[in-house]
């Protein structure tokens, strides 16, 4: 704000001379105020047209930059008007400026009319720093912003006056991350607010150099409260999972993370929202997130509060002109699961004035003691991904959304599904890309860090590889293989040749993992790298996690449950740790420290990313123990899954520990190919197989006892037909099932469970057709049926019935080997509906069984004791029914069947 009256004079009046020409000293952009734009380098200040020829700043931050960097004047923000601009001054941004003020003179080609944007560009590498749009982009350019001497053109357009007007209000436009006060809460972190006593709300800004896994936390602490952090009122503001900030109102009820009591209520650090349940959204929700970025590993959210919220019960009312107590932290964040869907901010941990804090403060009394901008250490927020000998990078393209160095184009290049990641190759190690961005899109890797064929822009540049025809679709995707050696550059980029700034950085680095171990493979959805070496009787194992986290687990085991884990993680001290854990069930409780003899273990991190190694015997020399049974035996695949997570605490597991990505499948590793195949989903042919069976075993055989069994009184031989198609049918399709089962998995393995009793049923099935070949003939009418008729009844219905049994079993083993394949979840419903369809099935039999029964007692109460059941009542009926009567086989047999229920037996 203290600009030097002197030096202001001084710059004002020194080139005056020379300047006329290109300078008119009367412009009516004079007395334009408006924030600049931060984009990079922490950029803040306002800017002032002084008049024709000059402009000042003032409250001007900014981190250094290159020694390209300048005032720029440009005809639009956009990447192409920029890129176009030019020079509006000489003076050098090469150094960190702190809360500065200065005045700048156009240089002497150079005038407000051409200038829509002013802004501090780096030419070398076509950034964006920070920008002032000194006009809308609709105005007209030359026109208005020139104010001619009277004489000249008359009537200015309609347009044209209500900017002048506009400009002679000179209404500062404003920027999200410009604020009236700013105080440093710590040397990382910072809070800068804006009053708004008109509409009785606050600005605030939460600023800190943290990682995207941490939360910034800030709020009132109630009046007279014991405790500073009990019943504060704090705001949680952070970023999601995709970089989207969000700023949330929290109530602090407890000392821990957000739980459910036993008794229902939830206590701890907790949204406003959950106390109140379902309840008015509006009224306990009302922090509005206004604006956040990470720029240059600085975190930023600005939201705003009422000072006195309608909502008594979790908001404390702000006294703008009173002292209060106000408390801070920063701390991982949790992201949401299904269990609770709202950000948990984890315990800050200490020390406190670097963690958390508190501290009086006066809203209504001005403060700015922060000097100059945070200048994080690690600026570089950019995925990472390292790449690999084998592992193919996959070159896409996408919208851009977070592009590190704008401006950028509209679409920019994906590696491995990520936006513009650095790219870290080894010296040595071959980098294979498989490209498939689309015929408009050609990788180079060039010195360039701008890209798009620096010859077009008359610059230089060095090409490394790639080049025009490495364009590619994902249908058919073209290759690139380059092997960096000892005379590449530390940093190169990777860009397309057609198009300026796609891509990003790359950086060379000497040996790694790659080198040290002989085979690699990327597991499920290409978040984690898994390298090995097999040697004699050990393997030595590495894992690497391509993204940032807390912790890295690795798992033997087709999915979490009942798998052997590898967990890697750094705790509080910045020490690297590797355990091994046997998880048998989903929850914390159930992950079961194992002490495996583990040698050459370290684990370590860098820029967020965790890798850990291990050697490890093939086969653990030790019986009895849990552990004693994880041997890895080279010549079958491996199954590996893998997790990651915010925190581990070994001595403490409980659900914080819980991952917040995991791997949706395992991959089975064949260690002795050094290949790896994901395991597919449920293969259609087996849902086909468990579709049939279940047609076959749930409905239609089940369904033929059915008939025999009840049906019989009903007249004709409707049940026997009935009975026969449907045992036929169901035979017939449980047939081809077993067909696609074993096509499908080339071959029986007898040791599964679902075989054995799959392969039982279909032997005792099979059975029935056979044995009805062979029945003896049926009693004649009223004779009694000779006793190898009764034997051969007997045989047919027990084997039939087993055969149901063991079928029904088969269908639900089936069910346990799909939830292997698709973890319980999925397959829980399923399970309970084939359950459901079961008891169904056996109310239904008892049912009918009881209807049978009161049917035979009417009958044989009317009949006189005859205990053979249905034969002068039905053949009465028959006759009634088919007049013309002709005794056919299948009704002579039909009538057999009949007599012979073994009613009276199964008293
Ligand atoms: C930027 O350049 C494009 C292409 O030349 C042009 O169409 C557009 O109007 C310019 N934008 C502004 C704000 O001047
Ligand atoms: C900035 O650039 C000027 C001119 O090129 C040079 O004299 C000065 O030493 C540079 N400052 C820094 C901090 O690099
Ligand atoms: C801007 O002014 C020029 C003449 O100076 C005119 O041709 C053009 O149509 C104007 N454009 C707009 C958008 O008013
Ligand atoms: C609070 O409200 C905002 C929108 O107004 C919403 O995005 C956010 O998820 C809400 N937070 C909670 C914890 O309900
Ligand atoms: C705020 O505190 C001042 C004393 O510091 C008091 O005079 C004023 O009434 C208070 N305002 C409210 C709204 O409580
Ligand atoms: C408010 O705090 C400041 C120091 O932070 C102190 O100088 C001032 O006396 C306090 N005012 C009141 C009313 O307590
Ligand atoms: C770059 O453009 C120039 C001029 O069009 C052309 O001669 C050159 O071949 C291009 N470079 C590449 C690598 O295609
Ligand atoms: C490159 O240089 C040539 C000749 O000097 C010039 O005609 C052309 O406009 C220049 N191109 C750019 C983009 O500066």
């Amino acid at each position: 704000m203290a600009s030097p009256p002197s030096l202001f004079l001084l710059i004002f009046l020194l080139p005056i001379g020379p300047a006329v020409a290109g300078c008119r000293e009367n412009t009516s952009l004079a007395g334009f105020e408006a924030d600049l734009a931060m984009v990079q380098h922490q950029v803040r200040g306002v800017v002032r047209i002084v008049d024709g020829c000059s402009f000042s700043v003032r409250g001007f931050d900014m981190l250094a930059g290159s020694d390209q960097v300048r005032w720029f004047g440009a005809a639009g923000d956009d990447l192409h008007n920029l890129t176009m601009g030019s020079r509006i001054s000489d003076l050098p941004l090469n150094r960190t400026f702190r809360n500065e003020s200065l005045t700048i003179r156009l240089s002497d080609n150079a005038s407000w009319d051409q200038i829509a944007v002013l802004a501090i560009w780096d030419e070398a590498t076509a950034s964006d720093f920070g920008h002032v749009l000194l006009r809308n982009a609709g105005d007209n350019e030359t026109e208005p912003a020139v104010a001619p001497s009277p004489d000249l053109s008359p009537a200015p357009s309609l347009a044209s006056d209500s900017l002048v007007e506009h400009k002679s209000k000179s209404q500062i436009h404003r920027q999200p991350t410009m604020f009236t006060n700013c105080f440093a809460l710590s040397s990382r972190f910072r809070l800068r607010w804006t009053l708004h006593p008109e509409s009785d709300s606050v600005d605030i800004g939460l600023e800190a150099t943290v990682g995207s896994e941490y939360y910034m936390a800030f709020g009132w602490t109630t009046p007279g409260s014991s405790s500073h952090m009990l019943n504060a009122d704090v705001t949680v503001t952070g970023f999601t999972e995709e970089g989207n900030p969000f700023a949330d109102d929290y109530f602090i009820t407890g000392y821990s993370e957000c739980l459910l009591n036993k008794d229902g209520k939830v206590e701890g650090v907790c949204p406003d929202t959950i106390y109140e349940g379902s309840d008015p959204v509006g009224l306990v929700n009302n922090t509005k997130l206004v604006y956040g970025q990470r720029i240059d590993g600085v975190a930023f959210v600005r939201y705003e509060r009422p000072l006195v919220s309608i909502d008594k019960k979790y908001d404390v009312p702000v006294n703008m002109t009173q002292n209060m107590t106000v408390i801070w932290a920063l701390g991982l964040l949790k992201p949401p699961d299904s269990i609770r869907p709202y950000y948990l901010p984890q315990n800050h941990g200490k020390p406190r004035e670097t963690a958390y804090n508190y501290l009086s403060l006066n809203l209504s009394k001005e403060v700015d003691n922060c000097f100059g901008p945070l200048d994080a250490e690690d600026k570089e927020d950019q995925d990472i991904i390292i790449a690999d000998a084998k592992t193919p990078l996959v070159v896409t393209s996408g919208p851009a959304l977070h592009y590190p160095n704008p401006p950028n184009p509209t679409k920019v290049l994906y590696i491995n599904k990520k936006e513009a990641p650095l790219l870290r190759a080894e010296r040595g190690v071959p980098v294979t890309f498989s490209i498939q961005a689309g015929h408009d899109v050609a990788l180079y890797l060039t010195s360039d860090p701008i890209g798009g064929n620096a010859t077009l822009r008359n610059m230089t540049e060095v090409m490394y590889a790639g080049g025009p025809e490495f364009e590619g679709v994902p249908a058919s995707p073209t290759e690139l293989t380059w092997l960096p050696d000892r005379n590449t550059p530390d940093q190169l980029y990777y860009h397309s040749l057609f198009g300026l700034k796609m891509g990003w950085k790359v950086q060379v680095v000497d040996g790694g993992l790659s080198d040290m171990y002989n085979n690699s493979v990327l597991l499920d959805d290409q978040q984690v790298s898994f390298f090995w070496t097999l040697s004699e009787d050990s393997i030595s194992i590495a894992a690497r996690g391509e993204k940032k986290s807390g912790y890295l687990a690795i798992g033997f085991g087709s999915g979490m449950i009942d798998s052997y884990a590898y967990v890697g993680w750094i705790d509080n001290n910045g020490k690297g740790h590797v355990n091994t854990y046997w998880i048998d069930r989903k929850d914390a409780m159930n992950v079961h420290p194992v002490s495996e003899n583990l040698t050459f273990v370290r684990c370590g991190q860098e820029n967020g990313i965790i890798t850990f190694e291990f050697t490890r015997p093939l086969s653990p020399s030790c019986s009895g123990k849990i552990e004693c049974k994880n041997i890895i035996d080279p010549t079958t695949p491996l199954k590996v899954i893998w997790a990651m997570g915010a925190q581990w605490l070994a001595d403490n597991l409980s659900e914080r520990n819980m991952h917040s990505v995991a791997s949706n499948r395992p991959v089975s590793v064949l260690l002795l190919r050094g290949s790896a195949e994901a395991d597919q989903d449920l293969r259609p042919v087996l849902a086909v197989h468990g579709f049939m069976m279940f047609v076959a075993w749930g409905i239609l055989l089940p369904g033929g006892i059915l008939a025999a069994r009840y049906l019989k009184h009903i007249k004709g031989d409707g049940w026997f037909q009935l009975h026969v198609y449907l045992q036929y049918s169901g035979i017939a399709i449980m047939l081809l099932g077993v067909l696609f089962a074993a096509a499908e998995l080339r071959g029986f393995y007898l040791s599964l469970v679902h075989v054995k009793f799959g392969v039982t049923a279909i032997l005792l099935a099979c059975a029935q057709p056979l044995n009805a070949c062979v029945r003896p003939k049926r009693p004649a009418e009223g004779e009694i049926a000779s006793p190898k008729r009764i034997i051969w009844e007997y045989f047919h219905i027990i084997v039939g019935r087993s055969a149901i049994v063991a079928g029904v079993a088969a269908l639900i083993t089936g069910m346990k080997h799909l939830r292997h394949r698709y973890g319980s979840e999925n397959v829980q419903g399923l399970t309970w509906a084939l359950i459901l369809w079961v008891l169904a099935f056996a109310l239904l039999v008892m049912y009918l069984e009881y209807m049978e029964i009161k049917r035979r007692r009417i009958h044989r109460s009317s009949l006189k004791g005859n205990w053979v059941l249905g034969n002068s009542e039905d053949d009465d009926s028959v006759d009634l029914l088919h007049s013309e009567r002709t005794v056919t086989k299948s009704e002579s047999q039909t009538s057999g069947i009949m007599e012979v229920q073994l009613e009276p037996l199964s008293r």
